[in-house]
């Protein structure tokens, strides 16, 4: 196959990207993501600041923008993010507590209701665990609302729209041997056994120096598969683009039978969030990099 979401289609996956709605008017960023990717996830869109800018008050102005282009063009899509600590409006920022709580669960009922049975994927809760070697959860207002936040965003995600995957998405959990990672691991396997609604771990795969790509990210997918939840990648995006490493993310993900799909997390070097280290696959101009084409090498087998 010749684009990415075809050649990831051939085993059942999809292969998509981040969009951002101010760029829907640029030709050149519509031409690739309609040609190349069949998920789509909103960059920025579907936060909490940008859906619920004052509290009760939603807004899906930017987020149906996206939406409707992607189905519009065929695409499926994620949702990103229902309960996180960053990009929250600011009335959500100055609550706590049980007021904070009932904000939380009326975010998630208010947003997936406007889009219930039309999202695959929501990641219902984003970035919940500390950095380094802790093991714990980050301290944020959602966090000290009771260490029960999570499970409860879960069970009130189910309930909401009993279609769509609930998925946890974080990032440095990518390493086996990190504890974060492990951290992680923990609760899915804890949520399994008690029988809290999760379906799936997102992946976001943003590597660099800082956090490289580690050949045991094939074991990491594996074991989280292992407690009987979908996993995927869901932000992929690596520093300087390296074609071999890019290759290896696609092998461990076409490796794990549930690993359902590759997001990468915008579509040219200008579009990313960290342009300084050109960590996609299409550069400025939305000329196909060397790593383009051993992603797509790797997703046609080999
Ligand atoms: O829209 C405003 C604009 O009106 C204003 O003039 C401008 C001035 O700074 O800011 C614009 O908002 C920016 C927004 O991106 C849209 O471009 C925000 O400042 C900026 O903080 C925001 O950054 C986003 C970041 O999440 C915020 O946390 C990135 O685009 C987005 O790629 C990034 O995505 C996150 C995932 O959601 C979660 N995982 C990590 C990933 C990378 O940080």
């Amino acid at each position: 196959e010749s684009t990415l979401g075809a050649a990831a289609a051939q085993s059942g996956r999809y292969f998509g990207t981040a969009i951002a709605s101010g760029k829907l008017n640029d030709p050149v960023y519509t031409t690739i993501a309609n040609r190349e990717f069949n998920s789509v996830t909103a960059e920025n869109e579907m936060k909490i600041d940008a859906t619920e800018p004052q509290r009760g008050r939603f807004d899906f102005t930017a987020a149906d923008r996206v939406y409707n282009w992607a189905v519009q063009n065929g695409k499926e899509v994620r949702g990103h993010t229902l309960a996180w600590h960053s990009q929250q409006p600011g009335w959500m920022q100055n609550l706590s507590g049980g007021a904070l709580r009932q904000a939380m669960i009326d975010h998630i009922n208010g947003v997936m209701a406007h889009y219930k049975g039309k999202i695959v994927q929501w990641d219902v809760v984003n970035e919940a665990f500390e950095d380094g070697d802790s093991g714990a959860r980050r301290n944020s207002n959602l966090q000290r609302t009771g260490n029960d936040w999570i499970e409860v965003a879960f069970r009130t995600a189910r309930a909401a729209d009993p279609a769509a995957k609930l998925c946890y998405n974080d990032y440095n959990i990518e390493n086996w041997n990190w504890a974060k990672t492990q951290a992680v691991y923990a609760m899915v396997r804890d949520f399994k056994q008690r029988g809290v609604p999760i379906d799936c771990v997102g992946f976001q795969s943003h590597f660099n120096s800082g956090s490289p790509y580690n050949g045991n990210f094939r074991t990491t997918l594996r074991s989280f598969a292992a407690l009987g939840v979908d996993v995927a990648i869901t932000e992929l995006d690596i520093q300087g683009a390296s074609p071999t490493t890019y290759a290896n993310v696609v092998n461990d993900c076409l490796a794990v039978e549930r690993c359902v799909g590759i997001t990468v997390w915008g579509v040219r070097d200008t579009d990313s969030w960290r342009s300084e280290q050109t960590p996609l696959l299409f550069d400025g101009g939305g000329n196909k990099k060397p790593a383009y084409t051993s992603v797509l090498n790797a997703l046609n087998g080999g």
